[in-house]
């Protein structure tokens, strides 16, 4: 019979806290030659090889990776499932981007069968690419979600996901009604929301597709099943910030219509936050709201340039995300590589210690999840990415020269991608290897 102790044996790096732009943080734990210890699926223990290897229990397996780097499951927190087939969609920012690919491309997922393949490429995509949980958008069909959980429950996957509410200003044949959009929310929330490692988002598409009604039914919703997940987009694009000033003149900010149909709170995640002013982080910040840096998205379709350190300097959660299809890759470490360049043309630093907390406990910390994963805590489940550090052969030759902790890992993050992807770990099992 197989040991259900599993010992990891690599160099493992994971953080405590946020590191700030601290290059001597204590919130960071490196073990060069470390050994993670789980059972059943938990984090058990992590320590030095040396001081590990005498202890451990009689029946335990001991896998090694040489040459490896351990580090928590990345956490990408917002992210579009059903846009996998018009990634790299040619030419277009955000309102045109929306019309000549996106709502075509959804449309599709009316059938379940449809969604169910794409859902599963999805997974081994996000798994490939070391991502192991996630905050994602379905289409505006009921079934869209469903096959996704279906999906995700398959494979033991911490997943949250909601069904698109809109019922304006998009293609008739993707609106839902206020009516529908909170019975079917409501029927979804009952069915998966707290079943297994699944959470449930009620997820209104952005302002300007949802009438008054129905974002006041989404507020209904999160009063009725307080720890559900609140997911949208707001002041991604200029364009986008003109059109919802025009349609909700009533409101003081873009945000303000969120904060006023009370959508803002623990647990509510806002993709983009490019366009706000202080009033509108600090409204952030006491409300519990996190925002979502999207990288490869504010470049891709040229939105504009996510400012990460006003917004932490006003206390508001953050996380990374990939928003594909508006990004135009799964690979968060690539995600991490744009966000440095990001904030280099915004005359600001990001320290490669910020920048992996941001994909892993800054994440969960967005997330409301840091109890359950985001690093190797005792107790925590044990989902992790064993990266390789000489996949590639400019890799091999830039850690030779690396001083530091510090350099090694700044080296890593901006030449890596899913070729250092040796495995990913859910709950202790491998769910991709190479
Ligand atoms: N705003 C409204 N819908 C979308 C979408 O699908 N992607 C992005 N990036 N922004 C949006
Ligand atoms: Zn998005």
């Amino acid at each position: 019979m197989k040991s259900v102790y599993l010992a990891f044996r690599a160099a493992v790096l994971h953080f405590l806290d946020d590191p700030d732009n601290d290059l001597e943080s204590p919130h960071l734990e490196y073990f060069p030659d470390g050994i993670l210890l789980t059972h059943q699926g938990y984090i058990v223990e992590l320590g030095a090889a040396e001081q590990m290897l005498a202890s451990l229990p009689a029946d335990c397996e001991l896998i090694h990776y040489p040459d490896h780097l351990l580090i928590p499951g990345l956490i990408d927190t917002h992210i579009h499932y059903p846009q996998t087939d018009m990634i790299a969609a040619y030419g277009e920012q955000l309102l045109q981007w929306l019309e000549t690919y996106t709502f075509p491309t959804e449309r599709q997922f009316a059938d379940k069968a449809h969604a169910r393949e794409v859902a599963e490429f999805f997974l081994d995509e996000l798994l490939r690419n070391g991502t192991t949980t996630a905050l994602v958008f379905g289409t505006v069909h009921p079934a869209s979600v469903e096959a996704f959980f279906e999906a995700a429950e398959a494979r033991n996957l911490r997943m949250i996901a909601g069904k698109v509410l809109m019922d304006r200003h998009c293609p008739a044949y993707l609106q839902d009604t206020p009516e529908t959009a909170y019975t079917d929310s409501k029927t979804l929330i009952e069915k998966w929301h707290g079943r297994g490692r699944l959470s449930y988002a009620v997820t209104p598409r952005f302002a300007p597709t949802s009438s008054r009604e129905q974002l006041a039914k989404a507020g209904e919703l999160l009063t009725e099943y307080p720890d559900v997940y609140l997911h949208t987009h707001v002041a991604e694009n200029h364009a986008e910030v003109a059109w919802v000033a025009d349609l909700f003149p009533e409101s003081r900010s873009y945000l303000d219509v969120y904060q006023q149909y009370g959508l803002l709170r623990p647990r509510a995640v806002l993709a983009h936050c490019i366009h706000l002013d202080a009033e509108d982080r600090a409204c952030m910040a006491t409300t519990g709201t996190a925002a979502v840096f999207c990288p490869s998205s504010n470049l891709f379709i040229g939105s504009g340039l996510f400012d990460l350190h006003l917004t932490k300097e006003a206390d508001v959660r953050v996380g990374l995300g990939t928003d594909v299809g508006g990004g135009n890759y799964f690979s968060l470490l690539r995600g991490i590589n744009d966000a440095y360049k990001i904030t280099q043309l915004l005359g600001k630093k990001l320290s490669a210690f910020q920048a992996l907390y941001l994909a892993t406990l800054g994440g969960a910390k967005a997330l409301y999840l840091d109890d359950k994963i985001g690093n190797f805590a005792v107790g925590k489940e044990a989902d992790f990415v064993v990266l390789n550090l000489k996949a590639t052969p400019l890799l091999t030759r830039r850690l030779q020269h690396c001083q530091s902790l510090h350099d090694q890992l700044f080296a890593i993050l901006m030449l890596g991608d899913d070729r250092l992807v040796t495995a990913s770990y859910v709950m202790g099992k491998a769910a991709f290897k190479v």
